[in-house]
């Protein structure tokens, strides 16, 4: 089996390094020059747990390919699949045009029968769009080429991409004739014999759908949540309990109720503004989600005003430590993070700022000039009035309190992620404040 990526950013790096393991021979095309030459000499762009290991079995093995040369991803093919990024444009729509190149270039260069298959997340209708982009160019070199077209939405999560790929909940394919489906279901076979996964078969729109509504859950759950903490913490109630007493609600479940300083990441709060924007387009208002937005942008304050509140607003010449950086553990991914909102609210207040993160330094000494970037964590707390922890990384769970207290300027900790237990912190003479109780 043939496979193209086009797009080799995070989705298109692991569905291409998983699709070479499964024994497809894959090549992966990007207009990043530079993001390929460094492939090809073996250096992974992101941070995700197994994958440089991955990529570089099959790279030796010849079944995984990286060019940028697009027409490569395209000339021989048995499925094209395009991973590319979405943005917004100016009106705040998603910019398809990068899309509806690649489909025309689809078009221009297919020799034989193909399916094209769209993995990133777009708006309603796309897909079908597309499909007519392809017909016009083919029919414009005057030839006759079979291709089909499929809505393959991804579900991956960073940090766990590769399990994701291998192990889904479920694999949703949108398609628009029985040939497609039948492609679709030769294309995860191998996926599919192991463990008998979920596949859900549709329509290309209602495949686009499952997609946004499925990420709009899960961030409404997590801003659902942080409004219950905050409550909690007014009326005086214990949130780590209410989660706990609402979690094992086996109707409920206890997976994205865990109160924080706010969700990031590129996924949530994109699909969230292009579903409201969906909407609009076609004069339909999504309270529920403009809702989940506010709450998120006002819960990336919480730190801050936490530790405002501690020092009676005088934050001017303090020494803060931020303790994690990456939107989440287990990826480099700083976009929309807390951290930033947070470290851009202390220097503002005049505060001094010192960061460590496990795998985000790099993008961090890019960003600002102004902070000090630490080796470890115990080093970022060199002379600080407080430790905000923003990013629950494994090592930050069980600090050697007495080294850091003994580092520390003024012992107070400020836990965006509940992961410390109240009463050993403040035995360890912390003063201490979370989300929520
Ligand atoms: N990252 C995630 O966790 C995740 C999860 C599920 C779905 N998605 C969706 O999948 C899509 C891809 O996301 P991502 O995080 O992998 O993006 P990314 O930014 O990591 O990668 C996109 C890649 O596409 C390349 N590209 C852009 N225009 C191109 C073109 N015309 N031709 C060839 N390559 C081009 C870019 O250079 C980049 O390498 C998005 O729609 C996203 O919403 C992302």
């Amino acid at each position: 089996m043939k496979v193209s990526i086009v797009g080799t950013g995070y989705v298109g790096l692991v569905s291409a390094a998983c699709f070479a393991e499964l024994g497809a021979t894959v090549t992966c095309v990007d207009t990043d020059a530079q993001k390929i030459n460094r492939l090809v000499y073996g250096s992974i762009p992101i941070y995700e747990p197994g994958l440089e290991a991955m990529v570089m079995r099959n790279v030796n093995d010849k079944r995984l390919v990286f060019s940028s040369n697009l027409s490569d991803g395209f000339v021989g093919q048995d499925y094209v699949v395009c991973a590319l990024d979405t943005q917004l444009d100016s009106d705040g729509a998603t910019d398809l045009k990068p899309i509806e190149e690649v489909a025309q270039m689809f078009g221009a260069y297919v020799n034989g029968a193909a399916i094209f298959v769209i993995k990133s997340t777009v708006p309603v209708g796309t897909a079908q769009r597309v499909r007519s982009i392809i017909s016009d160019e083919i029919a414009r070199r005057g030839v006759a080429v079979d291709f089909e077209i499929a809505s393959n939405p991804d579900f991956l999560t960073e940090g766990n991409a590769i399990k994701d790929f291998m192990k889904p909940d479920r694999i949703v394919i949108g398609v628009e004739s029985e040939r497609g489906r039948e492609l679709m279901f030769r294309m995860y076979r191998t996926i599919l014999l192991r463990g008998n996964r979920q596949i859900i078969t549709t329509d290309t729109r209602t495949a686009e759908m499952i997609k946004y509504a499925a990420t709009s859950m899960l961030a409404t759950r997590v801003s659902f949540m942080n409004e219950i903490a905050n409550l909690c913490e007014i009326v005086g109630a214990d949130v780590n309990v209410v989660r706990q007493g609402v979690g094992t609600d086996s109707r409920i479940g206890p997976k994205y109720i865990y109160p924080g300083c706010g969700y990031g990441g590129t996924l949530f709060p994109q699909d969230i503004k292009d579903l409201i924007k969906i909407a609009q387009g076609n004069d339909f208002d999504m309270e529920v989600l403009k809702a989940v937005d506010n709450v998120n942008t006002r819960q990336k304050r919480i730190l801050f005003d936490k530790l405002s509140e501690h020092y009676g607003g005088e934050l001017a010449d303090k020494v803060v430590a931020v303790w994690g950086l990456s939107f989440k553990p287990e990826t480099g991914d700083m976009s929309n993070s807390p951290a930033i909102d947070t470290l851009d609210q202390l220097l503002a207040a005049g505060c001094e700022v010192r960061v460590y993160d496990p795998v985000a330094m790099n993008t961090a000494k890019r960003r600002w000039g102004n902070v000090y970037c630490a080796s470890n964590m115990y080093d970022a707390a060199r002379g600080a009035d407080a430790v905000l922890l923003v990013t629950e990384w494994r090592q930050f769970m069980l600090p050697a309190w007495d080294e850091l207290r003994a580092v520390m300027r003024t012992p107070v900790i400020i836990d965006g992620r509940n992961v410390y237990d109240r009463r050993e912190v403040e035995a360890e003479g912390f003063s201490y404040h979370c989300i929520g109780y």
